[in-house]
């Protein structure tokens, strides 16, 4: 099983991802990070563990389509099994997803469906829910919203500052995402519909 990480910046998710590859808790191959940014950090984190890098400039692009395209291309060629996103900000566009259908996962740092959109942990600090997480699901073409695989949750304390929950949201993804990763590497997660059956 060979995937790649599309990541648009600090890249703490991909590190989690490597530390796993490093640790020996995650066996498939990560073959390329793929950004749209060229001065992201998941690039630098990719450089420095030995990782293929890429980066196409959406500028050069003439539409979404068009660029989105040009990553489908570029993955292609790479034999890429599953497409990991990680802090990726750019939306897909059908294109892409109807070329990996069923095989791009994202993390999403709330308990979908609450709290779509760029800024979920603050939005659910501001909103004062109780408790929030983090849900790891399939990709299809609406936004946050495929079938979820794993979902954990946060309680949110009256002391929390947006930082220190922050800070614990972001903990529990770098545990959970390996986690799923090598469990649909090793074919434990079934998906029926808008359910995910992970066995054993
Ligand atoms: C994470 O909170 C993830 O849930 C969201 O974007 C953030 C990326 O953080 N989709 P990082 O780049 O992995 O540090």
């Amino acid at each position: 099983m060979r995937f790649a990480v599309m990541a648009s910046g600090f890249g703490s998710n991909l590190q989690a991802i490597i530390n796993a590859r490093r640790r020996g808790s995650l066996s498939a191959e990560l073959v390329l990070v793929f950004s749209d940014k060229p001065d992201a950090n998941a690039l630098v984190r990719a450089r420095r563990a030995g990782i293929p890098v890429a980066h196409l400039s959406p500028r050069e692009y003439a539409s979404r389509h068009a660029y989105d395209e040009g990553c489908v291309d570029l993955l292609k060629k790479q034999h890429i099994d599953l497409v990991v996103l990680a802090g990726y900000m750019r939306i897909l566009s059908p294109v892409f997803i109807r070329a990996f259908a069923g095989k791009i996962i994202n993390i999403h740092p709330a308990l979908l469906p609450a709290f779509k959109g760029a800024h979920a942990i603050k939005d659910a600090y501001d909103y004062g829910v109780k408790v929030t997480g983090v849900t790891v699901h399939l990709v299809d073409e609406e936004v946050d919203h495929g079938p979820v695989i794993r979902q954990a949750a946060v309680r949110i304390h009256p002391e929390d500052t947006l930082d220190s929950l922050t800070r614990r949201v972001h903990r529990l993804e770098h545990r959970i995402y390996p986690e799923v990763i090598e469990a649909l590497v090793r074919g434990r997660i079934v998906i029926d519909g808008r359910r995910a059956i992970v066995k054993g």
